[in-house]
């Protein structure tokens, strides 16, 4: 398994410097929850942009691996994932110790930061990301497109998966405090670098300005208290609302209130949380 590490892991000129989640046990576990629950649509998503074995394939911002593995077994042997993060510290390295564990040597990471990370021209089949762009400057995602496009191989796909409308997320029986927790998430993720968290709707405009022939799908998900699944809004909510009040996104009454809330929805098996829909797009090189 190769390893880069590029000295451009820190901010560019107007970029943002950190992972605004950042890479705690906690986090990781978050999205590992996050990864099982969208597994199926997932895979969905990635037979509908049809890779396939022996090609060469991308992860745009992998973080610990979750979809890489799904993309390595795909390639099989005779071909290569390059997963990229700006995360060498954690994310990396629970990837390839996983990888490890597998026996597989068809993964090469990559330390890099995604705003101004550039491969050679037509040199992959395919490039995958989820839940990352909203992570980049809106500028700097135009510009990672651009460069992306031209990365693809006659007959490469691009499969692109990001939020695209956060005010959409909902708790049954409702919540009046929601809205203001979702506003409170939607600030803290835009910050003041310019970061859209719903940048999913700019995709497909995006990808079809960069030349490639694009299809697009929207997918929501629904998890219910008292199953497995709601470790994932359960951990985002008790995990990341203190943070939020630290910050001074949202106001500590307001996250009591909630969590206290929140606590008591858990028991009840007829509570279920929605959250954004997720725009799924496919950009294809014509
Ligand atoms: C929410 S996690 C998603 C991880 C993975 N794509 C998944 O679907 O589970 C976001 C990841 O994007 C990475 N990331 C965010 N901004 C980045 C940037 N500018 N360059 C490289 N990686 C970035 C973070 O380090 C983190 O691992």
């Amino acid at each position: 398994m190769g390893e880069k590490i590029k000295n451009d892991t820190v901010a560019s000129k107007n970029g943002t410097d950190k992972y605004r989640f950042g890479y705690t046990h906690e986090e990781l576990e978050r999205l590992k929850y996050q990864h099982q629950v969208w597994t199926k649509e997932n895979q969905r998503f990635l037979s509908r942009a049809g890779f396939r074995t022996g090609g060469t394939l991308v992860d745009l911002g992998c973080g610990p691996g979750y979809t890489t593995f799904d993309l390595a077994q795909i390639v099989g042997s005779e071909g290569k994932v390059i997963a990229v993060d700006r995360d060498g510290e954690r994310s990396l390295p629970l990837l390839k110790a996983q990888a490890k564990s597998l026996c597989l040597s068809n993964i090469e990471t990559i330390t890099a930061n995604l705003e101004t990370f550039d491969l050679q021209e037509e040199s992959v089949d395919g490039v995958y990301g989820r839940w990352v762009l909203m992570y980049l400057p809106e500028e700097k995602v135009r510009s990672l497109i651009g460069r992306m496009a031209k990365w693809l191989r006659p007959g490469g796909v691009c499969a692109l998966t990001e939020l695209c409308n956060f005010r959409h997320i909902y708790v049954h029986p409702k919540s009046q405090h929601l809205p203001e927790i979702a506003e409170a998430l939607i600030k803290a993720v835009t910050g003041g670098s310019g970061c859209n968290p719903e940048i999913g709707n700019d995709l497909p405009g995006l990808l079809r300005s960069a030349g490639l022939n694009v299809e697009i799908k929207v997918t929501v998900k629904a998890v219910r208290a008292t199953t497995q699944e709601w470790l994932w809004p359960d951990a985002l909510f008790r995990d990341h609302l203190p943070v939020l009040v630290k910050e001074g996104f949202l106001a500590n009454s307001v996250s009591e209130k909630f969590l206290a809330e929140w606590e008591a929805r858990s028991k009840d098996p007829d509570t279920f949380f929605f959250g954004s829909p997720m725009m799924e797009v496919i950009g294809r090189h014509p």
